[in-house]
């Protein structure tokens, strides 16, 4: 199994606001180790991904039991702390899941097509907390 992105340990606190619960965005989440250390670390967690195998393989390495919600293309644990929609990004209901309070993008805005960027970007405002208190800001 991969590590835990090294970044991302890096700069939890600054993330989560020194360990409150979050709802984190996980955009083109493949089958990353992130997602299971942030659902350990206690906050809940969405991805997107379009790749079966990739969502099969998160599954069985890292032990996470999915269900199935074949109308709403979402696969999620039974405690609802992990989520994956199944499909293009672009034609995911970001409002049904959101607002997230922080967004972990680790090599999905560069795995995006050039011309797609900036739908992108736009998916990503609409995804976030920005009203009572959200920061709204980026890290590089
Ligand atoms: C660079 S990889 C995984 C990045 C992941 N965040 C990590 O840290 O390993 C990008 C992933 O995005 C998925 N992907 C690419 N375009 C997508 C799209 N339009 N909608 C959903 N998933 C997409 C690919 O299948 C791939 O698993």
């Amino acid at each position: 199994m991969k590590a835990v992105n090294p970044i991302l340990e890096d700069n939890i606190n600054w993330l989560t606001e020194n360990g409150k619960p979050q709802n984190i965005f996980v955009p083109l989440c493949g089958k990353t180790v992130d997602l299971k250390y942030l659902v350990d670390l206690g906050h809940t967690v969405f991805g997107t991904e379009w790749v079966y195998e990739c969502i099969e393989a998160l599954a069985e390495e890292n032990g996470f039991q999915f269900i199935f919600d074949e109308k709403n293309s979402v696969y999620y644990t039974a405690d609802l702390k992990l989520k994956i929609y199944k499909g293009n990004f672009h034609e995911c209901p970001i409002e049904d899941f959101g607002p997230f309070d922080a967004i972990w993008d680790r090599g999905a805005f560069v795995a995006v097509e050039y011309y797609e960027r900036r739908n992108y970007i736009e998916f990503m405002k609409r995804s976030v907390r920005t009203s009572n208190g959200g920061k709204n800001t980026t890290r590089n």
